[in-house]
């Protein structure tokens, strides 16, 4: 059996339910490109809200963290990765959990207790040392000087605000040395691979620190790493994980992993991440903000890695690899086999885009560092703009010339021309959690009357694909065969206005999918939920599945005003809409 299904069995055990993972492009929360962590999607939940699976939950989730793409290359690290994670909401804490982690890893992966330490919360002004969980990794057999005790790193936090707690941290000593008898959590030897949270306060804005209404338990195991290490192997990369794919690579470049394992490492990776951002039900294609950009670089650093490893950059061999990585994820995550067309023609179209520059853009790059000068931020932006190179394209090309790029002026020039095509939304690129303002919560219901509204006006089989919520407007995407009519358009804010000013309320109940399915509930991915879902209703006129906030009551909406209407992809418009007091 493999490591996710091994995980999930065991805390099914232990009488947790298994929630299906998020799609990687968070659905309601625009603080984030993506999601960085198998909690992301549980927020609300970790916040106070009940959950419908009930207090124990667990599952693998599909996770991107692109903020060190840097690093991608090394043994280690992944811009896509599988975070196994087990929750507890206001249910069990410290002790099980540390119980549970043990065993699982000692009795389970047959992990032997000495190459294992851990450590625990140091304690600081705010929050006490964690004495609990000390004592209890003490009491399992782990020995006091294998448990280290910091500050910073057993804090854990996603972002700047939101649920968060101290943290106990477990590793494992990967290399054939001999295990030294005092852990030190600086020594690359020693690799994390799990984190066991305790959520217990939640950090707003303003750096303050409250208690969150229950005690709660937030885990991530990464799948890639843990796979490594029971496969016995120092590189990810040579993890059942990744090795035919780094195979392929060897055959299609006619090289040896040895001695190319950086451009190797990337070409895969980037690859991976690629398939698994355009195959999302959010339909991202490459462009130049947000998660497209994400999108665009990956695909062009692997392609100018390609190129580095001599491989014809015009053949098919980004269509090879990215079916093969298809082929691995598809039992696990049905988008993968619903979306393979659209990711394959995506990859193929942004190559053919880039191939297009690349050569121009190479010898435009020669002249930029003919004198054998660092490149300021208007050629670095120059690079960008007229040739298509991410900026870390241009770093990457720099540095092996040992140059420097001058980033803060292309980032400079970045947000000028962002903030001139207004496609910058402050913040986005900080990462963080989303508020859930007051305005957000509006907005989530006004999405409910909306899609409601466009089944009647428009067409009952009008469905959902995609929803995205700020504090300035709604976007919702729907299927639909046709470019809205102006009497259209006019007739549905008139019916959501209508109903906002009947004062409909908003209610919640939690039922069987199946109760749910049968009532006529609307919603997305029925596969994704959950055998309980929670049915939000607007009087009559609303049911959908979803995990919510939402309004009390339809009055406090404002006035509901369609400000555009638009083409999303093939078959599904988008509205961008908004509320006026
Ligand atoms: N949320 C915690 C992490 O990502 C478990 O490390």
């Amino acid at each position: 059996m493999n490591l996710k299904d091994l995980y999930i069995n065991f805390f099914i055990e232990k009488g947790h339910k298994q929630i299906p993972s998020s799609p990687v492009v968070p659905e309601n929360d625009p603080s984030v490109l993506f999601n960085t962590a198998g909690m992301q999607p549980l927020i609300p939940y970790l916040m106070g809200e009940t959950h419908p699976y009930g207090t124990r939950l667990c599952d693998y989730q599909k996770c991107i963290r692109t903020n060190d793409l840097d690093a991608i290359g090394d043994t280690t690290h992944h811009t896509f990765f599988e975070m196994l994670g087990n929750w507890s909401l206001g249910d069990y804490f410290k002790n099980e959990s540390i119980e549970w982690s043990f065993e699982f890893l000692t009795k389970h992966l047959n992990i032997p207790v000495e190459k294992l330490a851990v450590t625990v919360f140091a304690g600081n002004d705010l929050i006490p040392f964690d004495q609990e969980s000390h004592d209890k990794w003490l009491s399992l057999g782990i020995k006091e000087k294998r448990i280290a005790r910091t500050v910073e790193d057993n804090f854990w936090i996603a972002g700047e605000t939101g649920p968060c707690g101290p943290d106990t941290e477990i590793f494992y000593f990967r290399s054939d040395d001999e295990i030294p008898s005092t852990f030190d959590p600086e020594d690359e030897r020693w690799v994390e691979i799990w984190n066991n949270v305790f959520m217990q306060y939640y950090k707003d804005s303003e750096g303050n620190v409250t208690e969150l209404p229950k005690k709660n338990v937030d885990t991530g195991m990464g799948v890639e790493r843990t796979t490594a290490i029971l496969e016995g192997v120092n590189d990810n990369y040579l993890s059942s994980v990744w090795k035919d794919v780094i195979e392929l690579i060897e055959k299609i470049s006619n090289l040896p992993y040895e001695g190319n394992e950086t451009s190797m490492r990337i070409i895969a990776d980037h690859l991976r991440t690629a398939v698994f951002i355009s195959a999302d039900p959010a339909g991202i294609k490459p462009s130049n903000t947000d998660q497209g950009y994400i999108l665009r670089r990956l695909l062009r650093r692997a392609i100018r890695h390609a190129k580095k490893l001599n491989i014809d950059v015009n053949s098919d061999f980004e269509q090879q690899i990215s079916k093969l990585i298809l082929n691995k994820y598809n039992k696990y995550y049905k988008e993968l086999v619903d979306n393979e067309q659209v990711v394959l023609e995506v990859l193929n179209n942004e190559k053919i885009k880039f191939n297009r520059t690349l050569e121009k853009g190479l010898r435009e790059f020669e002249k930029v560092v003919r004198n054998n000068e660092d490149i300021d931020g208007t050629s670095a932006f120059r690079l960008f703009d007229t040739y298509g190179f991410p900026i870390e394209l241009t770093i990457e090309l720099a540095s092996e010339r040992n140059l420097k790029v001058d980033e803060e002026g292309f980032n400079n020039k970045f947000k000028e021309h962002q903030e001139k095509s207004r496609t910058a939304s402050a913040g986005k690129f900080k990462g963080g959690l989303s508020g859930n303002s007051e305005v957000e919560t509006k907005y989530h219901t006004a999405t409910h009357l909306l899609n409601a509204a466009l089944k009647v006006v428009v067409n009952k089989d009008v469905h959902q694909k995609g929803s995205n919520i700020t504090s300035d407007r709604l976007r919702f995407d729907f299927s639909c065969d046709h470019k809205l009519t102006d009497e259209e358009k006019q007739k549905t804010e008139e019916l959501v206005n209508k109903w906002i000013s009947e004062g409909l309320e908003v209610t919640k109940k939690e039922m069987s999918k199946e109760e749910a399915i049968a009532s006529g509930a609307e919603c997305m991915f029925i596969e994704k939920y959950p055998d309980i879902v929670t049915v939000y209703s607007i009087g009559d006129v609303s049911h959908e599945l979803c995990g919510g906030p939402h309004v009390k009551n339809t009055n406090e909406l404002g006035t509901f005003k369609i400000k555009k209407e638009e083409a999303s992809s093939a078959g599904v418009r988008r509205i961008k809409a908004i509320l006026e007091d």
